[in-house]
C-alpha cells in the first residue's frame, strides 16, 4: 500500500473580478498517493491551472481542506517555459537554489545531472534563444526538480509542440518519472497524451471545475509508444472522452 501524499476535499476557489465573483473550482475531492502520476483533463477554462496554483499555495482557496505534508517541496512547472533569456540553460537551472543561497559548485553539480537526465547534455552553457521549444521545456522540467521535491506539478507543459515532439517528450517523461520516483501531477487537455502517461486520470467538468470521474489506467508503469497502437490503450481513450464529453 503506497501513502498518501496530498489529498483535497471539497476544494472550491472563487475569483473576485470587480463586483463580480466567478467560481472555478467547485468540491474538488481526489487523493494521491505517493509515487503515482495523475493527470488532471478537463476543457479549456474549466479551472485546471487554478487548481495547480491552489495546490501550490499561490492561491487561497474559499473552502474545503487541502492536506500534505508539512515542509513539502513542490516543483512547478508552468504552461510557458518562462526561462530567463539572459541566462545560459545551466543558470536558469540553479536559479531556484541560489535564491536559497546554495554554494556555486554544489549547484552546478546538481544542474548538470539534471540536464543530462532530461537529454540536455552539452547544451549547459548556451542561452535560451538558441533551443527549440521542447528543448525550453525540458529545461523548465530540470528546474523543476532541482529542490528535490516531493510533488512536481506539470501544467500543459508539452501543449504548444507539435506531434512528433509531444511523442518524443511523453516517452521521456515516463523514463523521468520512474527514475526519479517523484509524484506527479500534470494537466492536459490532451487525452491520449493523459493515457499514456498516468496511472490515474481526474476528468474535470466545465467551468466550475467538478471531478466529473476518476479513472484507473493500470498498464505497466514502464511504457513505450508502442502502447498507442494497442487495443486497451484506445478502449481507455475512448472511455474517457465519453466522460469529458458529456457537459
Ligand atoms: N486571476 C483571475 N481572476 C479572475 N478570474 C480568473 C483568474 N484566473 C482564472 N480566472 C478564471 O477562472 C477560470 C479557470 O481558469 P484556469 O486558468 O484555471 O483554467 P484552465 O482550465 O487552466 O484553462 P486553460 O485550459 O485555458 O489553461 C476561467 O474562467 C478564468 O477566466
Ligand atoms: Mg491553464
Amino acid at each position: 500500500m503506497s501513502d498518501t501524499i496530498l489529498e483535497l476535499k471539497d476544494v472550491e476557489v472563487v475569483y473576485s473580478l470587480k463586483e463580480k465573483e466567478v467560481k472555478a473550482l467547485e468540491r474538488v475531492s481526489f487523493k494521491v498517493e505517493e509515487g503515482e502520476f495523475v493527470s488532471l483533463v478537463g476543457p479549456s477554462g474549466c479551472g485546471k491551472t487554478t487548481l495547480l496554483k491552489v495546490i501550490a499555495g499561490l492561491i487561497d482557496f474559499a473552502s474545503g481542506e487541502i492536506m500534505k505534508p508539512e515542509d513539502f517541496e513542490i516543483g512547478y512547472v508552468f504552461q510557458e517555459p518562462t526561462l530567463l533569456e539572459w541566462r545560459k540553460v545551466i543558470d536558469n537551472v540553479v536559479l531556484p537554489l541560489e535564491i536559497k543561497g546554495i554554494d556555486k559548485e554544489q549547484k552546478y553539480k546538481k544542474a548538470k545531472k539534471l540536464l543530462k537526465l532530461v537529454g540536455l547534455e552539452g547544451f549547459e552553457f548556451v542561452y535560451p534563444k538558441d533551443l527549440s521549444g521542447g528543448m525550453k521545456q525540458r529545461v523548465a522540467i530540470a528546474r523543476a526538480l532541482i529542490y528535490d521535491p516531493e510533488l512536481l506539478l506539470m501544467d500543459e507543459p508539452f501543449g504548444a509542440l507539435d506531434v512528433p515532439t509531444r511523442l518524443k517528450l511523453n516517452s521521456e517523461l515516463n523514463r523521468i518519472w520512474l527514475r526519479t520516483n517523484k509524484t506527479i501531477l500534470f494537466v492536459t487537455h490532451n487525452i491520449q497524451e493523459a493515457v499514456f502517461l498516468s496511472t490515474k486520470v481526474i476528468v474535470l467538468s466545465r467551468r466550475p471545475g467538478r471531478v466529473k470521474k476518476i479513472v484507473g489506467i493500470d498498464f505497466p508503469r514502464k511504457r513505450d509508444l508502442k502502447l498507442l497502437d494497442r487495443e486497451e490503450y484506445l478502449e481507455k481513450v475512448i472511455e474517457i472522452r465519453k466522460i469529458f464529453g458529456k457537459g
